[in-house]
């Protein structure tokens, strides 16, 4: 139990694909949860997918995070302990051409909910931060303590929550929060029922990849390959849903007897490379993954990866699952789901 015994857990952006395999992991662990989502990026399909595999749903309340009055309500009527903040939006590029829906979902999103909080007397908080709050790395791995300086709005809308939430930590010691910041998510929960179900051409490399394998696109443009990196292309550090899950659980757990704000990376602080991701994946698969080298996509850093070691101190907590797995993992979903969600 992560909260007291007849307490609640309320999971904004619940539906979505980290948020899903989390409520998994929650529900798994006999804690009762509320989903708030507003469906704006995801299907309720997927929670019924976990009520499936974990043999209970949760209580699910399509809605705006950003409704104060809601929320409010909830945290009352639910007797919600503690709250894990996943809704927002997260396309980089999307949010360079849409910066006012981007502040408005993100920074205004996590307003209303800290104030509805406040409101309800709620003090326990993960907020879903992002490894894109540091910008271009100077050295990796990266500590948590490392200079941040985002540099698209997505990422600046991550680090003004981040500075909203301090702030609010400062001004009142009741607060206990946890602002996690993922490295590269990726993977999906063993069974095959969830996982990643990107809307429309996905930005990232693993569903990109994993289209691609099922058939479903020509060919991966690798986005540059004369990085400083061993063989060119960018490295990142892959780290599984499953295990991203269950850090969350983790920082629940610790913040019960810690006050403030806290801060810990999500990484395994093993970085791979897009040539090495296109193998692995081709092995688990046992498809072809063509590819061609495109120019670099702008704004991206040639390695970043994390120093996972505060999250082994504090939270007990180290990813368990390696690259193997996360290929698998992820083929499993797309090759069963080839169309997502919408498949039915
Ligand atoms: P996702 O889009 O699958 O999930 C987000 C969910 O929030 C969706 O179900 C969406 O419908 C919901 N949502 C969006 N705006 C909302 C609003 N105003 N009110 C209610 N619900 C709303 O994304 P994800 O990959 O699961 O990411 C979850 C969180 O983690 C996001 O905050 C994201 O920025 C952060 N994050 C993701 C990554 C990544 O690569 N996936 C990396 C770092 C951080
Ligand atoms: N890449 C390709 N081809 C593609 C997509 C990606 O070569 O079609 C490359 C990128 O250039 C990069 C690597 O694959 O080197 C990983 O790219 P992703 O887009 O999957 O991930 P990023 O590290 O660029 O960004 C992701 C999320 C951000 C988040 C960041 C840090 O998209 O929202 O991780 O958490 F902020």
């Amino acid at each position: 139990m992560i909260t007291s015994t007849d307490q609640t857990v309320l999971v904004t952006g619940g539906a979505g694909f980290i948020g899903s395999h989390t409520t998994l992991a929650l529900l798994q662990a006999g804690q009762a949860v509320v989903v708030l989502d507003n469906l704006s990026n995801s299907s309720a399909q997927s929670l019924e997918r976990v009520a499936r595999i974990a043999g209970r749903a949760p209580v699910f309340v399509q809605g705006d995070v950003r409704d104060r009055a809601l929320v409010q309500r909830l945290l009352r009527e639910h007797r919600v302990g503690a709250v894990l903040h996943f809704a927002g939006l997260k396309a980089v590029g999307e949010s360079a051409s849409m910066p006012l829906t981007y502040y408005d979902n993100n920074v205004a999103g996590s307003l209303a909910l800290c104030q509805a909080m406040a409101a309800a007397g709620v003090w326990r908080l993960v907020f879903s931060s992002s490894a894109t709050v540091y910008g271009d790395p100077a050295t990796v791995p990266i500590r948590e303590d490392m200079p941040t300086g985002p540099t698209n709005p997505y990422g600046r809308t991550k680090w003004m929550v981040e500075h909203l939430l301090g702030d609010l930590a400062a001004a009142d010691p009741r607060w206990q929060i946890g602002v996690l910041r993922y490295f590269n998510p990726v993977g999906a929960h063993e069974s095959g029922l969830i996982g990643e179900d990107p809307r429309g051409t996905p930005n990232n490399l693993l569903p990109y990849v994993a289209q691609v394998a099922v058939g479903r696109r020509a060919a991966l443009s690798v986005f540059g390959n004369d990085y400083p990196t061993p063989d060119g292309t960018g490295v990142r550090d892959y780290i599984h849903v499953m295990d991203l899950a269950e850090g969350h659980l983790k920082a629940l757990q610790a913040l019960a007897d810690r006050s403030g704000l806290h801060t810990w990376n999500l990484g395994t602080g093993q970085g791979y490379s897009v040539l090495e991701i296109v193998r692995a994946f081709q092995q688990a698969s046992g498809r072809p993954v063509p590819y061609q080298v495109a120019p670099r996509r702008a704004g991206d850093a040639a390695a970043s990866y994390a120093d996972p070691s505060k999250a082994a101190r504090e939270l007990g907590w180290q990813a368990r699952r390696g690259l193997t797995e996360m290929m698998e993992d992820t083929w499993r979903w797309q090759s069963l789901n080839p169309a997502g969600f919408g498949g039915g």
